[in-house]
């Protein structure tokens, strides 16, 4: 049987037959075992009475007992009186009156055991099968003369009552078994469907997810281990689906975000290469050539941009890829700030911004010195792009608790409310153009992001309209404070 429902079904059905079947056996040997005991029971009270009966025959002084009459006809009366074959045997186990006779067994010696016991002067019973009358009670009383043994009554009972009392009891059984072993198969088919369906469905489901269909989702029903199983189910094919809309929105930012600099550069290249250009008179002084250096120009600065583009994009997917390698080392998060201050003095002076150190506390931090530097240099590059010229941009390091915490803060026109959720998401800008003036991707915070966690830290931003924004990294400080030498 290869279904599970199945097996479960079958399982149910014989735990159910074999014990109805073991509760029938017992009742039924039970049922035989009382019965037989009251057989029993009322077979030595027949058997002493009729000793009692016979007893007088035995007493010294009678006529041998073969040739009492008497005793024949005392036997004869009570086997009809209790329906049992009865026998009077003397004192050797000899038959000497048989109520059978005569056709009996007068005459004859018995060498049954019970017989031998009542001899012995203790009554005994015995259950024997006989192929012409079925199952008999044998029951052996000795009679007794001055306490001694002088003879036996042997009285044979029929157990054919008990028999067919135990087999009507077994049909009775038998059939309200089967009823019970019926009832509890169905309700096992039930159940096991009602295990199993779901499942089913599931596989279903997980089937043509497989196939691509990422819209699967399963009914939960009840509570039990196949509904949390569903639930499961659920909660990943939305995220997979999540996931897929994400790349999928990437995948057309990307495209989008590549087709305006291609298509700049297209419409300066085309006019280039016929040898015209339709935007510009042309005139006689040769200068076309001028022209043609301005175009050469912008597609120069357009190609860049295609470069930076392609570039953070490639660090992107270097970042999110799960073989990820960082080259881990020490690195003074104070050192780090330096330079990169160092190394954007011009462009902050080109911007105009006021680019200075706050206070610069030494932290050690394990991590990828370069990486990080990527993230400061981010954080402080859109400081000096979003601030204006005239602000103030400030680099601040320190340690609290152990944290190392770095603070990229400027005072220019902030961001509103309803942006920040979305700032570190992938080609999220508030101001397209401006940031693609200034020479942005849109993928400078999904970077920096990306690198904090990489280094098991965090980035947070607090921006007032108006006032500011503060950029805020934190990570996990390497050891104690570095001492000042
Ligand atoms: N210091 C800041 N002040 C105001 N706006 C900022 C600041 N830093 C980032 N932003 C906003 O966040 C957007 C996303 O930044 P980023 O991911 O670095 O992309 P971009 O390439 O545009 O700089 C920017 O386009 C800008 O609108
Ligand atoms: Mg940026």
């Amino acid at each position: 049987m290869r279904s599970l429902a199945g097996r479960l079904a079958l399982t149910h059905l014989l735990v159910v037959l074999i014990a109805v079947a073991a509760m029938d056996a017992l009742v039924l040997v039970a049922f035989e075992r009382l019965a037989l005991h009251q057989r029993q029971v009322a077979a030595f009270t027949e058997t002493n009475i009729a000793v009692n009966l016979v007893e007088p025959y035995y007493r010294p002084g009678c006529p041998p007992l073969e040739s009492s009459p008497g005793l024949l006809e005392v036997v004869r009366s009570y086997a009809t009186q209790s329906g049992s074959r009865v026998l009077a045997l003397d004192g050797s186990g000899r038959v000497v009156a048989d109520s059978m006779s005569p056709a009996g067994y007068t005459g004859r010696t018995l060498t049954h055991p019970e017989v031998a016991a009542a001899l012995a002067g203790r009554s005994a019973s015995r259950r024997r099968y006989l192929p012409t009358s079925g199952w008999v009670l044998y029951t052996v009383a000795p009679v007794l003369q001055d306490k001694r043994p002088v003879g036996a009554v042997f009285l044979a009972t029929s157990l054919a009552d008990v028999t067919q009392g135990l087999a009507g009891v077994a049909r009775t059984m038998v059939l309200g078994s089967l009823a019970a072993v019926l009832v509890a198969g169905l309700a096992g088919v039930a159940a096991a469907r009602s295990v199993t369906g779901p499942v089913v469905r599931l596989t279903r489901a997980v089937e043509r997810m497989g196939r691509g269909d990422l819209g699967q989702r399963v009914a939960v029903r009840g509570r039990d281990e196949v509904a949390t199983l569903t639930r499961a189910f659920n909660e990943m094919a939305t995220r997979l689906q999540e996931e897929d809309e994400r790349r999928r929105e990437f995948l057309a930012d990307v495209a989008h975000e590549l087709q305006t600099p291609v298509a700049a550069i297209r419409a300066m290249a085309e006019p280039m290469a016929a040898g015209d250009d339709p935007s510009a008179p042309r005139q006689a002084d040769g200068s076309d050539l001028e022209v043609y250096r301005e175009f050469a120009r912008e597609m120069a600065g357009q190609a860049e941009r295609l470069g930076r583009l392609v570039g953070d994009l490639l660090e992107l997917a270097r970042l999110e890829s799960p073989k990820v390698r960082l080259t881990c080392e020490e690195v003074d998060l104070a050192d780090l700030a330096r330079g990169v201050l160092e190394s954007l003095r011009r462009d902050a002076e080109a911007a105009g911004v006021d680019l200075r150190a706050g206070s610069l506390e030494p932290v050690l931090v394990v991590g990828d010195g370069l990486r990080l530097e990527q993230v400061l240099v981010n954080l402080v590059t859109n400081g000096l792009r979003y601030a204006g010229a005239g602000r103030t941009v400030r680099v601040d390091v320190s340690r609290e608790g152990g944290e190392a915490r770095l603070r990229v803060a400027d005072d220019g026109p902030g961001i509103a409310p309803e942006h920040l959720p979305h700032l570190f998401e992938r080609f999220y800008r508030v101001d397209r153009s401006r940031s693609r003036r200034g020479g942005g991707t849109g993928l400078g915070l999904a970077i920096v992001k990306r690198i904090v966690e990489l280094h098991g830290g965090s980035v947070s931003v607090v921006s007032r309209p108006g006032e500011g924004t503060t950029f805020e990294v934190r990570l996990p400080a390497a050891r104690g404070p570095v001492k000042m030498s």
